[in-house]
């Protein structure tokens, strides 16, 4: 069984300030931070690019979960590479090849991730699943951070980790969006093992608690 990790996404950050921000992630000892890329065309916002990561990576020494949220992922992985990221993940929806990059990104000594939108079954996961150490279950429609959680989704998670035990394999199954600490108990239930947290984790006075509580 693997242990809880809390991914703190940097998407309901204060834009104006990402060092503080990559500051407060550490100090609440939350395992991951999760970096938000959107493109505006995969999704409809627009964020920040490879160069935001390299510039945070002197800041700290934690852990980078990148989320891609943009068309033809592969064009990037070498430079959120060099950038510093430890885990890579894209969207099963942007990219029709993905064992080719899910290969790409584990052969740079990184983590491999792919994730599917709500509206995507896990089936589509079965063949993949040995090519990846992360499977991120959106929870809520890409895009933005402080929507709720869309309780289906939960569901998709309970099944792949039936899908996963039954496969005998050991990747980490991620839920993002509308994560606090009242639906990360369900989220957890269904056998989420990471959970990402942006509005939940920046609007919290205790965050070091919150993480306490939820890593625990
Ligand atoms: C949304 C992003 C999420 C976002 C979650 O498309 O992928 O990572 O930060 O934000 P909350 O936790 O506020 O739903
Ligand atoms: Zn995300």
């Amino acid at each position: 069984m693997n242990k809880t990790i809390v991914s703190a996404s940097i998407l309901s950050a204060d834009f104006a300030d990402f060092g503080g921000a990559i500051a407060q992630i550490d100090a609440s000892n939350a395992g991951w931070i999760h970096l938000d890329v959107m493109d505006g065309s995969f999704v409809p916002n627009l964020t920040f690019g490879p160069k935001l990561v390299g510039d945070l990576r002197h800041r700290t020494k934690g852990i980078f979960d990148v989320h891609l949220m943009v068309v033809k992922p592969g064009r990037f992985i070498g430079e959120f590479a060099d950038a510093g990221s430890d885990a890579i993940t894209f969207h099963y929806e942007a990219e029709p090849d993905a064992k080719k990059y899910l290969s790409q990104i584990r052969n740079l000594g990184l983590k491999a991730g792919i994730s599917i939108a709500p509206a995507t079954p896990c089936s589509v996961l079965a063949d993949l699943m040995p090519y990846i150490d992360i499977a991120l279950i959106m929870t809520v429609n890409p895009g933005y951070g402080g929507q709720s959680l869309i309780p289906e989704c939960l569901e998709k998670a309970e099944k792949l980790a039936k899908m996963r035990e039954e496969a005998g394999l050991d990747f980490r199954i991620s839920v993002d969006g509308g994560i606090n600490e009242k639906t990360a108990e369900n989220a957890k239930k269904a056998g989420a093992d990471v959970l990402v947290m942006g509005s939940a984790f920046f609007k919290s006075e205790d965050k070091a608690g919150l993480i306490r509580r939820l890593q625990g």
